[in-house]
């Protein structure tokens, strides 16, 4: 047993923030990282994360390819594998793409442990101190987060109800900042849960090609579609100057931590050389038992069910805001994903709203935490509607529709 005295909690700060790198003084917490700590409590609901159902997880379809991964390739699963990934699964995720036509060959694909890392790699492999990365405003926090850390400056583009204001970008081009790369989520935005139409996708090609603009087009959410027609992903419009990021973070689990890049071959081989220096590679065993799952054809089906559910929830939801909350509210209809965006009245500052909505056992993430240096988003939230079910949907809208009241009031 240790004696409390001995813990090394107890020990001398020898002073570590001063011996730490000057670009590590620019890297934040998560602001959903902390909020998160509050949803571990039962009796919050939450609209936090973006959490896939956990009683959708294909728990015994997991157990039965693990099993069979084991049986008929143990040592091969078990070992170190190649920076790039698994080769049958990148073949399985080449012919699952291009039945949207993005036509690639493996070469093309490198596995990572999510498409966060990819986020991190791209930052190592493109941002310079000060570079400037175009992004809508709000964006994904986390390729915030990834590219603060790499020292980055945002130019942020606004965002109406087609996705970023594609007539807004020549303007911020022809600022006096060279740009490298513009950070897009055309389906279903992370957070404001917009897609962007056909005519924007060419329009933003066609700008890109104009000024030599690198695009990174972040896709973790097209397979959830719950209405309307595929759209064409930028890639195949621009595949010699396009980055695109999918995971099996939402289809699957996000607990297995795996996605891919898709990429011109020649900065593959960059994502594999950075990749090297991070982790080696992504796990052989997990890529396999993913592999097993997808190759029985179970994908496609589970998505199926996906989709079925989480449109009820979308639903379930827009309909308890109509119900419950003050007339002036407004929202998005996302025809996929797991997002709402929504907007308070000007009387509430969600970023403090958020403590009255935890007092009340419920939370979102405040609209700010979207934005490149916090500013923007006063009073926006996001709204998560895939993790709880109808009825605590309704019960936790019911409750913020409440509090906003009692504010307002
Ligand atoms: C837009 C976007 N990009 C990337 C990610 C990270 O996904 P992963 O779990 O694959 O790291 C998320 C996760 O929510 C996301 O919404």
């Amino acid at each position: 047993m240790t004696n409390n005295d001995e813990l090394i909690t107890q020990v001398e700060d020898i002073g570590w923030e001063k011996r730490l790198a000057q670009r590590t003084r620019s890297m934040k917490p998560s602001f959903i990282r902390e909020i998160l700590k509050f949803t571990a409590r039962p009796e919050i609901i939450s609209f936090a994360g973006g959490l896939p159902a956990p009683e959708l997880f294909p728990i015994r379809e997991f157990g039965e390819a693990c099993k069979e991964v084991l049986r008929t390739h143990g040592e091969e699963a078990l070992q170190y594998g190649p920076t790039e990934g698994y080769q049958p699964l990148k073949q399985f995720i080449a012919e699952m793409l291009s039945k949207y036509g993005i036509l690639v060959e493996t070469d093309n694909i490198i596995m990572t442990n999510g498409s966060q890392q990819a986020l991190d790699l791209i930052g190592k492999l493109f941002i310079n101190p000060g570079d400037c990365m175009i992004t809508s405003a709000p964006t994904y926090l986390g390729a915030l987060q990834a590219w603060e850390s790499y020292e980055a400056r945002f130019c942020p583009i606004s965002v109406d109800g087609g996705g970023i204001i594609i007539d807004d970008l020549p303007a911020i081009l022809e600022s006096d900042h060279e740009h490298k790369l513009i950070y897009v989520l055309p389906n279903f935005h992370n957070p404001a849960g917009t897609t962007m139409p056909l005519e924007r996708r060419e329009r933003l090609v066609e700008i890109a090609r104009e000024h030599d603009l690198v695009i990174i087009e972040d896709d973790p959410y097209g397979e959830l579609r719950y209405e309307g027609e595929y759209i064409t992903p930028i890639f195949r419009l621009a595949p010699e100057r396009t980055i695109y990021l999918s995971t099996f973070s939402k289809t699957l689990t996000p607990g297995i931590r795996l996605a891919y890049v898709v990429s011109p071959k020649t900065i593959i081989t960059r994502f594999i050389q950075a990749k090297q220096g991070a982790d080696l590679h992504t796990g052989t065993f997990v890529q396999m038992v993913v592999n097993d799952i997808c190759q029985r054809g179970f994908l496609r089906q589970h998505v199926k069910r996906l989709r079925g559910v989480y449109s009820q929830r979308r639903d379930m939801m827009m309909d308890a805001i109509a119900e419950h909350w003050p007339q002036e509210c407004t929202y998005t209809r996302p025809k996929g994903g797991l997002f709402l965006w929504a907007q308070a009245p000007e009387q509430i500052k969600t970023r403090e709203f958020i403590d009255k909505a935890l007092e009340m056992n419920v939370a979102f993430v405040p609209g700010f935490a979207f934005y490149p240096g916090g500013e923007g988003g006063d009073h926006a939230m996001r709204l998560n509607f895939s993790y709880a079910n109808e009825e605590l949907i309704n019960e936790g809208i019911y409750r913020l529709g409440m509090a906003m009241k009692k504010e307002l009031s």
